[in-house]
Parts: structure tokens; sequence; C-alpha cells
């Protein structure tokens, strides 16, 4: 094991008789981006603050390299946190509460100078060096919580939120200077978030919480693409779902159900599936393709008629709200660029109360359960 490393094994939680973390284990490796993803009260901060050390859990183990860190005080763990909220001194300016950590630890004033210029440099502040909070911006003064939070050179970095007070642009922009920190500094950072894209677009690695429970950790790709079950599917981008029946095993490989609502499907199975088991399939609303025309027929093609019920523009994307087969409780949805003009052959776009065409490649598709 490297120096660095956590590692939590088999740790569960109560809070007044309510399980509020169940049988956590995670691996998480020296220097990597890993974030948590997780709907509001899934138990992300207390599993972080259980790495911290202000929360004890009931039963199991949490370990920072070799070192069993379960009931040592926080302040002896080689862990820094970054809050949603940027908890900083006001009446101190930005170089002393960046300097502050290294001031407790009683170092020597040079020092500290040549530390905390450099880490004000590295967060972008350095004209404001001077100014005390309030004359910051909410972005601004989260990059003092994050100068102050590595001047110990903790080896690893949890972060709470640390995002989500700002707008979305200052969030955008934050994210990629993060990136670019944890990569100059290369320790671990360890990101709570319940923000999938912020996620999926800068983690080497995302553990997906829910109730309590760890339900999937992957690379992003690994978490879009193959989603261990239908909340991650759901809560991790957008998407369709449908179920039906085995009727067709063809190479082991590819097939086709039939579903009661949708008919006859050509599916590629992911999972390992047998003749009449009943399956639940997604597809993803950027992979389905939505025309005037039928599409021609091919070997692995689902073709089915619908009803435009519904298009959102959204700039760089449309969202088609449609009925299959006019059926109201039908509902899929499908992203398109650029739709609202111009479909794929140039003719005018489809809009609303149209009949149309949705059409997408069996291998588009993903099993997500399959149900004996
Ligand atoms: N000290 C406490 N005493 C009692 N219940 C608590 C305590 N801390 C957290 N909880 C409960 O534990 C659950 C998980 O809380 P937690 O703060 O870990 O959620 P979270 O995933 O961080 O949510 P959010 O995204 O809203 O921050 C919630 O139901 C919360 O009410
Ligand atoms: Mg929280």
């Amino acid at each position: 094991m490297t120096k660095n490393d956590i590692k939590i094994e088999n740790v569960n939680k109560h809070f007044d008789g309510v399980q509020i973390l169940k049988n956590i284990n995670l691996k998480i490796k020296d220097g990597e981006f890993f974030s948590i993803l997780g709907p509001s009260g899934c138990g992300k901060t207390t599993l972080l603050r259980m790495i911290a050390g202000f929360i004890t859990p009931d039963t199991g183990v949490i370990y920072l390299g070799d070192q069993d860190l379960t009931n040592l005080p926080p302040n002896l763990r080689n862990v820094n946190t970054i809050f949603q909220k940027y908890a900083l001194f006001p009446h101190m300016t930005v170089y002393e509460n960046i300097a502050f950590p290294l001031k407790i630890k009683k170092k020597n004033k040079l020092e500290i100078d040549r530390d905390v210029k450099k880490f004000i440099q590295m967060v972008g502040l350095t004209e404001h060096i001077h100014k005390k909070p309030h004359q910051l911006s909410g972005g601004q003064q989260q990059r003092i919580s994050i100068a102050r939070a590595l001047i110990n050179r903790p080896g690893v970095l949890l972060l709470d939120e640390p995002l989500s007070a700002l707008d979305a642009k200052l969030r955008q922009n934050l994210l990629i200077e993060l990136d670019s920190i944890h990569e100059e500094i290369g320790i671990t950072f360890i990101f709570i978030t319940h923000d999938q894209q912020e996620a999926l677009s800068i983690s080497d690695r995302i553990a997906v919480m829910n109730h309590g429970e760890i339900l999937q950790i992957g690379t992003p790709v690994e978490v879009y693409e193959s989603p261990a079950d239908t909340f991650v599917a759901d809560f991790i981008g957008e998407n369709n779902f449908f179920q039906g029946r085995v009727t067709e095993i063809i190479d082991s490989e590819y097939g086709k159900i039939y579903s009661e609502e949708l008919g006859e499907l050509f599916v590629e199975f992911d999972k390992k599936v047998e003749l009449n088991d009943l399956i639940k399939v997604s597809i993803r609303p950027e992979k389905i393709r939505v025309s005037r025309e039928k599409p021609k027929k091919n070997k692995m093609l689902n073709v089915l008629p619908v009803y435009v019920e519904e298009l959102i523009y959204s700039g760089f994307q449309s969202k088609y709200f449609v009925w299959i087969n006019g059926n109201k409780e039908l509902l899929f949805k499908i992203f398109k660029q650029h739709a609202v003009y111009f479909d794929d052959n140039d003719s005018e776009a489809i809009r609303w109360d149209e009949e149309a065409y949705i059409s997408w490649e069996a291998d588009d598709g993903f099993v997500i359960e399959v149900c004996k």
C-alpha cells in the first residue's frame, strides 16, 4: 500500500437509530481524483467527515496508507477539508488567512512568506493579497479556502461540494482550476458532489451512492456507459427504459425481446440472459435518432412510430419528448444537436405535434437488469 491510499473497510454508521452508512468498502489510490456522487441526504458528507475524523464509525476501519485512522483525532490525520461554506476568518486578509495554518505550526516567517506567496499564486489571488474576504467574490473566497487547505501539504484533500455556492459559469472555471491544481500537487482529492456533470468531467473514478450504500465504483465512462443498476443509469445523465422477455438469442451476444408496450425489439445482451428471461434495457436519449421518413430496415435496427409531444430548445441541443405509438404512457426522451432548424438530412427539422419515427441500433442500448 502506498502512503496516501485511503482504505475504508466495512464501515457502518447510525444516527438516532437510523442506518446512514451501510457497509461501505472503498479503496482510493494515492494521487487519485476520486468523486463521491449521490443525491441529497444519501450520506456523502457523513462519509467524508468520517475520513476527516469528525465522526467515528459504529463499526469498520479507515486506513491512510498503513495507518489506522479510525480513532485518531482530526488534527493528527494527514488530511484537510474544504467545505461548501468558506469558513474564512473575516478580520484577516487573504495573506493572513492562508498563512494561518503555518503560524499555528510555528513555522518561521521566511518559510511562511515563501509558501503563502506560492499558494496565493497557484489559486490566482496574487493581486488580492491584502484584501479581506468580504471584498472578494464567492469564487475568490473559495480559492482562499483551497490555498489554506493545501498549505499544510496534506496527503489527502477532502472537498465537500466546494463549488455548490457558486454560479454555473464560475463553477465551471473553478472546476478546471481544481483539476490543474490537482495535476500540479499530485495528492489525493476526494470530491463530493451531487452534480453528475461535475463528477463526470473531472474524476479519475466515481463512487455512486444512494441511501447510504455505494452502488457502483468506476471511471466516468464505466458509470455512464455500463451503469450497475437502474438508479445509476437514471441518476447519471438521462435515460429511457423498457422491459421485455427474451424470445430469441443470436450468437449469445444479440437477440430479440418482446415488450408488451413496444413490441419486438433487437437487443445486445451485455449480460448473460436465457430464453424467456424478463430483462430491463436502457437507451440514452442522445443515442436515438428521430426522422420524418421511416428509416430503412437493417439487421439490428429498432424503429418505432412516435408523436412529438414536445420540443425544448436549449442552445447546443434540443430535447424531443415523444409518445411511442401515440401512447401517452410511453414517453421517450431524445436529445439532438442543433435540431431546431434542420435535421441530419438538411431538411426542415421535426417540430412538436408531428408524427415521426425513432430508431436505434441494438448495441446502442444497455441491459440493466435480468429479472429471471
Ligand atoms: N449529526 C447527525 N445527527 C443525526 N442525523 C444526521 C447527522 N448528520 C447527518 N444526519 C442524517 O444523515 C443523512 C445523511 O446526511 P449527509 O449530510 O451525510 O448527506 P449528504 O449526502 O451529504 O447530503 P447533501 O447532498 O444534502 O449534503 C441525512 O438523513 C441526515 O439528516
Ligand atoms: Mg453533504
